[in-house]
């Protein structure tokens, strides 16, 4: 019987969805970290239970051809870039699969072709987005990445996969930080003040956002930090801060403060101007997500005499790209200040056919319905849990011809896919797109039509 801290020689023959290597060895399935199918290694047992177990490689004893040696190993654990070992060729492949392999298992679809995976041209420094803990390590002041599974902060310079120029504020930050003495949070003690930093950068406008997330309101002398920081980066037009005192995973607490500057700053996707807000949602990689949202506007295929509704629509990105070749948009979503974004980017882009409301989607598209709105196109860009099963129901009350659907989680889009064609809307298309190169997030648009009958 294996058990805890043996060494046995094992052959990788898979990748997890987490992307970690699978081995199968008397009757027990074994994940382990930094080993890719095809390899043999020598693996220590770390931990066993009835049907599964966790293995580390002591030493690998044969090497995938698609193995990219050059990654720092720092960058798997942290889960910064969990398929960083993988080429980038490999990696395309492999979300490929992930789609397949979730439609077909939770879904029972097989007769669908899907694409390999659209992939970018220079898979690194993509992101537009950085969330950093400020925590104290080893008696200093530190931003860095969570290991895994973990609130153990990593320090981290180079982010990798994010814009460098969000690497390079994040450090003068921390500098800034420790020379203004600021307490970082300590989640044992509950004390200390500073505990995330967040930097959002504008893809194509260059604009810098700072967000300080405190525990309290007071920042000690927080006026001559930034006029250092604004100094050596007059591109932050914006700094915020978010006061968040409770004991909790999530970022950001209820209350927002301007601290300099304007409370958003403006970006560009196909074309359009937005304006972004603290609090509200945008795609951390714009070039793909402009991929991705002319992938969803080829597959909808709209005419002018097409109504749209945009459910779970953030600062109305997707909606008022579509607006301009539709009649009308609709659109909802559940942040106030991100409904408010998208209104205010309608009248930047000139839009005036796009109506927002802030609300849940499954009560918006439930008055909808009573209200005798008729979408003949659905948009849906839900959170990783997916779509509810009263607002699959309203949407079919709807009767849409087609349904777009963006999804950053191929078990709950393979899920609701399932429900809609129950309901009587078939999965036609699909086209995987890789907004998270070097991790292992997928994203899919996807096209389900309505079956109609002749008489309809
Ligand atoms: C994946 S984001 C997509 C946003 C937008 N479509 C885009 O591409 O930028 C999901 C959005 O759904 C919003 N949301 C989450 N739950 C919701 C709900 N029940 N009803 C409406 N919106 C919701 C989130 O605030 C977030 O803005």
């Amino acid at each position: 019987m294996i058990k805890k801290n043996d060494v046995i020689e094992a052959d990788i023959v898979d990748l997890s969805h987490e992307g970690l290597g699978v081995a199968k060895l008397d009757g027990l399935v074994f994940f382990v970290e930094n080993a890719l199918p095809g390899e043999k290694i020598q693996m220590r047992v770390l931990k066993v239970n009835k049907k599964i177990g966790y293995g580390k490689v002591e030493e690998r004893l044969t090497t995938s051809a698609d193995r990219n040696e050059a990654i720092d190993v720092a960058y798997l654990r942290s889960g910064i870039a969990d398929l960083g070992h993988l080429t980038y060729e490999a990696q395309l492949k492999f979300k490929t699969k992930q789609v397949k392999d979730s439609l077909y298992k939770i879904a029972g679809i097989k007769d669908i072709e899907v694409p390999l995976t659209l992939g970018m041209g220079q898979p690194f420094a993509y992101r537009n987005k950085a969330q950093v803990p400020v925590r104290r390590v080893n008696g200093q002041l530190e931003t860095g990445f969570f290991r895994k599974n973990s609130h153990d902060l990593m320090p981290i310079e180079d982010f990798y996969i994010q814009h460098p120029e969000i690497d390079q504020v994040i450090l003068v930050v921390r500098d800034l930080l420790r020379r203004f003495d600021i307490k970082p949070y300590d989640e044992q003690e509950k004390t200390g003040l500073m505990r995330n930093v967040i930097v959002r950068r504008g893809h194509y406008s260059g604009e810098i956002m700072v967000i300080f997330v405190t525990t309290r309101p007071k920042i000690f002398r927080i006026e001559q930090l930034i006029e250092l920081l604004v100094d050596q980066f007059p591109q932050v037009s914006s700094i915020m801060q978010n006061i968040n005192d409770r004991d909790t995973n999530v970022i950001f607490g209820p209350e927002f403060r301007l601290l300099y500057g304007k409370d958003c700053i403006t970006d560009q996707m196909l074309g359009n101007y937005f304006e972004i807000s603290a609090p509200s949602f945008y795609q951390v990689n714009t070039e793909m997500a402009e991929q991705l949202y002319q992938t969803a506007i080829d597959f909808a295929d709209v005419t002018q005499d097409d109504t749209v509704v945009d459910a779970y629509s953030g600062i109305g990105t997707i909606g008022l790209s579509f607006a301009k070749h539709v009649k009308k948009v609709y659109g909802v979503e559940v942040v106030p200040q991100a409904v408010e974004n998208s209104q205010r980017n309608a009248n930047l882009n000139g839009i005036s056919n796009a109506h927002y409301v802030c609300d849940t989607a499954e009560k918006a598209m439930a008055k909808w319905v009573q209200e005798g709105i008729q979408a003949t196109v659905i948009l849906v860009d839900p959170p990783r849990k997916g779509l509810t099963e009263s607002f699959i129901k309203a949407s079919c009350q709807m009767n849409p011809d087609k349904i777009v659907y963006v999804s950053c989680n191929v078990a709950t889009l393979a899920r609701d896919v399932k429900h809609y064609e129950e309901l009587g809307y078939k999965l036609s298309r699909i086209q995987p797109v890789d907004l998270f190169p070097q991790t292992h997030h997928v994203e899919a648009v996807s096209l389900l039509v309505k079956e109609r009958s002749d008489d309809e």
